[in-house]
């Protein structure tokens, strides 16, 4: 089979849970441009992380709809289920330090919310139900290993334990009452139409205004960084072509890199000081490295684009180009949120 004959294997009518959020965009507007795009349902309950202008690339196209709900609404998820044959669930709450500041919204959608869409796909007798997850369910993981997909799960933060509370269901279901689920590890994903508070797109966007940019601890933390149209060609990959009942690791697969190194080098490409780079108190609980082993993607054809270098270039571009798309997003609640979070430290970039 070729390279790229995976779209022919996609499932025809898709629902995509969480699809106005950064990587559930791509992936919609990354199907829709297939020669023979499946239908695609967003259901999206649009919260701060969601935004309908991820999606205007494909707002017009027929067989694309959009519906505003919540995933732990069975009576809204029950009818767009009906009319499925598949569900893609990327809905989530995605950001660490919001879910050491409030874990319980996690939870709720997190890991209850994919019981409710495991019971519709049971329901409805779905072929296929893909579990968008994460390498940090893995949890810390000492070099020089790599993590792999039968590794167990150790997750550290709130973020992460309900990342694998949403799988372990997912595993359950699959155990107990059949239903077909793959589930996607991937890792830090960046690129355009990222809310600005993880780290690329924070420090890209505080660069470009001149504030600091706020690095945790020593900045030596190390993350395995993913272009993002890679992440979602891979999660549509696994969707075609990947074994019902398996996980698979999406990542670089490269030496991961550290905070202090994407300081240094966003700075470079925005013409910023090193001295904008503001050393702030560690984030607790902090893991030190997440690294992947990704054979079994390559093995399914896939392998990641472009290199970091290539990746942030085009990021840091997007960003100088879209003022318009990340300046309202920085603005009043996400400021609350800023100050609360960096809030022991003093001049950490916020408005006064
Ligand atoms: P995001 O925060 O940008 O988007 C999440 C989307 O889910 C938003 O559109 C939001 O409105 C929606 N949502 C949240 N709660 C909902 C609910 N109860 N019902 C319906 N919609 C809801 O997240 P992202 O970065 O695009 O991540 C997408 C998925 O990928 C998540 O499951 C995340 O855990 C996973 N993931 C993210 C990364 C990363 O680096 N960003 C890496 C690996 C895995
Ligand atoms: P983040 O983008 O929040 O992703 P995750 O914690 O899910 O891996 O953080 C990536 C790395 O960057 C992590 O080591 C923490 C660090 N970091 C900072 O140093 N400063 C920041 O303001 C943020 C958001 C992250």
């Amino acid at each position: 089979m070729a390279a790229d004959d995976w779209a022919s294997l996609l499932p025809r009518r898709l629902l995509v849970t969480g699809g106005a959020g950064f990587i559930g965009s791509a992936f919609v507007r990354l199907l829709l441009e297939l020669p023979a795009p499946p239908r695609v349902t967003v259901l999206d309950a649009l919260t701060y992380a969601g935004n309908r202008a991820n999606l205007e690339p494909v707002a017009d196209r027929p067989d694309y709809r959009f519906v505003h709900g919540n995933i732990c609404d069975e009576a809204t998820v029950e009818p767009l289920a009906a009319e499925a044959d598949c569900i893609v669930n990327f809905a989530a709450e995605s950001h660490v330090d919001r879910s050491i500041l409030d874990p319980g919204a996690f939870i709720q959608t997190d890991v209850y919310g994919t019981f409710v869409l495991l019971e519709a796909a049971r329901r409805h007798q779905h072929p296929r139900f893909l579990q968008v997850s994460t390498d940090e369910v893995y949890g810390d993981v000492p070099a020089p290993h790599r993590s792999q997909e039968g590794d167990p799960p150790r997750p550290r933060s709130p973020y992460a334990a309900s990342k694998a509370g949403g799988e372990m269901q997912c595993w359950a279901y699959h155990e107990t009452f059949g239903v077909p689920v793959l589930v996607t590890r991937g890792s830090n994903t960046y690129g355009p139409y990222q809310f600005p508070e993880k780290i690329i797109p924070l420090f890209v966007t505080n660069a470009l205004d001149r504030r600091p940019l706020p690095l945790y601890g020593s900045g030596t933390a190390v993350r395995d960084y993913l272009y993002v149209d890679d992440h979602a060609r891979g999660i549509a990959m696994v969707l075609a072509r990947g074994r019902v009942g398996s996980a698979y690791n999406i990542g670089q697969g490269d030496e991961p890199i550290d905070g202090l190194s994407i300081a240094r080098t966003v700075l470079r490409l925005t013409g910023g000081g090193d001295d904008l780079i503001h050393h702030v108190q560690d984030r607790p609980g902090h893991d030190r490295r997440y690294a992947l082993d990704i054979t079994r993607m390559r093995a399914l054809g896939w392998h990641p684009s472009r290199d970091f270098g290539a990746g942030v270039a085009e990021t840091v571009r997007w960003y100088e180009q879209r003022r318009d798309w990340w300046e309202p997003i920085k603005s009043g609640a996400f400021w609350d949120f800023y100050r609360r979070n960096y809030r022991p430290l003093a001049g950490a970039g916020a408005p006064p």
